[in-house]
């Protein structure tokens, strides 16, 4: 299965993908593509030091959201890609992406949705006081952050935690669950019914 990641920032669960195939654990899934929204980006240099096939659309020179979206869909077919995981990728989708790729786009976002949506999630997590954060991969629609959850690991808050030291535990457990996710899809081991995901 050809995998596109999207991101637009540093990219380390862009480097879990590439670590887990190269180990051989993303079984039949392969990145095909890396595109990115802010050119020189640390994921694409990641993907280009891994010697993977690059893109870069920066959604500041299209006029619309939508004339975006449409070249993001035309570089990704041209890839063949049929998997489209978001790993940190800052831009919402339009309904046209989403049609482009039905129940074929994934996302990894760090906290335990529903709760903290948005951006700052560890952030959120800490202010509210919670115990329990942690990381979700969840199918994508047309929403903040709200499709369907295929997978989650808790992370515990800690005394004396700010945000960067529970972002990098979050980020621990968010670069095995990425994998793990992107694999049982490559897999056929993941199944929708409604908002109720099964990973066989
Ligand atoms: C991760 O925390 C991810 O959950 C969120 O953005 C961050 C991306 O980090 N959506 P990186 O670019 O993969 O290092």
């Amino acid at each position: 299965m050809n995998v596109g990641v999207l991101a637009s920032g540093g990219g380390t669960n862009l480097q879990a993908l590439i670590a887990a195939t190269a180990r051989g654990e993303l079984g039949p899934a392969r990145i095909a593509a890396v595109g990115v929204n802010v050119p020189g980006c640390g994921a694409l240099l990641r993907a280009e030091q891994a010697g993977i096939a690059t893109f870069v659309l920066d959604h500041k020179t299209f006029a619309s959201r939508e004339g975006f979206d449409a070249a993001l869909v035309e570089t990704l077919h041209e890839h063949r890609v049929e998997l489209v995981v978001l790993a940190g990728f800052m831009r919402l989708l339009t309904p046209g992406f989403l049609a482009a790729f039905p129940h074929r786009v994934v996302n990894i976002h760090p906290a335990l949705l529903p709760a903290f949506p948005g951006t700052h999630a560890q952030k959120q997590a800490l202010d509210y006081g919670v115990k329990v954060s942690g990381c979700t991969v969840h199918f994508v629609d047309s929403g903040t952050d709200t499709g369907p959850i295929i997978a989650q690991t808790a992370v515990p808050l800690l005394d004396g935690d700010d945000e960067a030291s529970l972002a990098a535990r979050i980020l621990v457990e968010e670069h095995r669950l990425l994998p793990a996710v992107v694999r049982a899809i490559a897999e056929g081991r993941v199944s929708v019914e409604g908002r109720r995901v099964t990973v066989r």
